[in-house]
């Protein structure tokens, strides 16, 4: 992938690219909507990545060639602008996260340099596994090397966020953008949210991470998504507190006849999810799988009952991959929710079988719906480099 990034640059500017930046997706082990709630999460980067071939120009230019998203003659669509221009909306639509990214990087007082870049991916899009934070860090990291002002993972992250929130429409927490910068091969990532101190955990050589996209059109997952942020935030404002990281269980079992009953069963899924999340840290670190095949089967009834995020295609592929694994692996949706990906962690001699039920039975519970069945290895964030 790498190669072609670099060939289509050649091809493309007359010479080759001065560097070649990439950055993974991830898929998210458990910790699911706790990002935005000052929470846990427990993710891992993924094998797949965005790739960008970059090279600076002398003017205050940018021109982009996206590979992947062609126009319909089959031709890659180029956006183009000037870094100091008032950056709008534009097309092609992808656009939006290099035009996010820039402007973003403009508030933070990065002179940023013209540049000419070519952007490859083999991250699946739409699949809830970060193609759009792999494409952010990517950019984030060429556009700084090429300028000569470099910035830490962390910041990355927080910018890539911003170019979401701000730019992009999409008010989604932190997490993905920090595990996509910052996540280590073999590792799984513990992130505090709150404070974004973090601690990369070992994934025992034995587990396979199965992931599973049911190919389920993910319509509403903009709306609800920002309906679940809005009553997670009426919860924590009930109790007077920032985030829904500050309430323990306690405390809203104590209030739950006062709280409009929606809102106390999403508040229920944060508040337990962050303790599971936790807990299967800690399993990870001992290397239980039976606990962590207990959590993320909890952390699943969880989404689809108090947080009610779930499809029936979703919860039927859980149920398959649960009865070949039992109580030796774990199962769990993944992601924003409404469709996309469930993850599994199984023992590897478990994985043959696994893909073999899914295959065959999964079009039957689906109407017909083929899955996309991807075994992952944890892998190297954008900024290991430590830049
Ligand atoms: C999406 C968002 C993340 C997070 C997850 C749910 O992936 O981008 O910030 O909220 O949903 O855990």
């Amino acid at each position: 992938m790498e190669d072609i990034a670099k060939k289509a640059f050649a091809r493309l500017f007359g010479h080759a690219p001065e560097n070649v930046y990439s950055a993974p997706g991830r898929v998210n082990l458990i910790g699911e909507h706790t990002d935005y709630n000052d929470g846990f999460v427990l993710p891992t980067a993924i094998d797949f990545r965005t790739w960008v071939a970059a090279c600076k120009r002398d003017d205050r230019i940018i021109t982009a060639v996206a590979l992947d998203e062609e126009d319909e003659n089959g031709i890659p669509t180029v956006a183009t602008f000037a870094i100091d221009d008032d950056l709008k909306k534009m097309d092609p639509p992808w656009s939006d996260y290099l035009l996010g990214v820039v402007n973003e990087l403009k508030k933070e007082g990065y002179k940023l340099s013209g540049a000419n870049l070519v952007i490859k991916s083999n991250v699946p899009r739409g699949a809830g596994l970060s193609s759009s934070a792999a494409l952010e860090n990517a950019l984030v990291l060429a556009l700084t090397d090429v300028s000569g002002e470099h910035l830490s993972g962390v910041k990355a992250a927080l910018i890539g966020q911003a170019a979401e929130n701000n730019f992009v429409g999409c008010n989604c927490g932190v997490m993905d953008q920090m595990v996509s910068a910052l996540g280590k091969q073999d590792y799984a990532l513990l992130l505090d949210c709150r404070s974004l101190e973090y601690k990369l955990v070992p994934m025992p050589e034995s587990w396979s991470i199965l992931i599973v996209n049911s190919n389920v059109k993910r319509g509403l997952v903009d709306s609800e998504y920002n309906v679940r942020r809005q009553q997670c935030e009426a919860a924590a404002k009930f109790f007077n507190v920032d985030a829904l990281r500050d309430v323990s269980l306690a405390q809203l079992e104590k209030n739950k006849e006062a709280l409009d009953p929606v809102v106390y069963r999403r508040a229920l899924h944060i508040v337990t999810e962050n303790q599971r999340t936790l807990n299967a840290c800690t399993a990870l670190e001992q290397g239980d799988l039976a606990t962590l095949s207990r959590l993320m089967e909890d952390s699943h009834k969880s989404m689809k009952n108090d947080f009610e995020i779930t499809v029936p295609a979703i919860d039927g592929l859980v149920k398959i991959i649960k009865d070949v694994i039992g109580t030796e692996g774990g199962v769990r949706m993944t992601g924003g929710g409404f469709g996309g990906c469930v993850v599994a962690l199984i023992p590897k001699e478990l994985e043959a079988e696994a893909i073999r039920r899914v295959e065959e039975e999964y079009p039957k519970i689906s109407d017909g719906l083929a899955p996309s069945i991807f075994v992952c290895r944890a892998s190297d964030g954008a900024f290991l480099r430590g830049k």
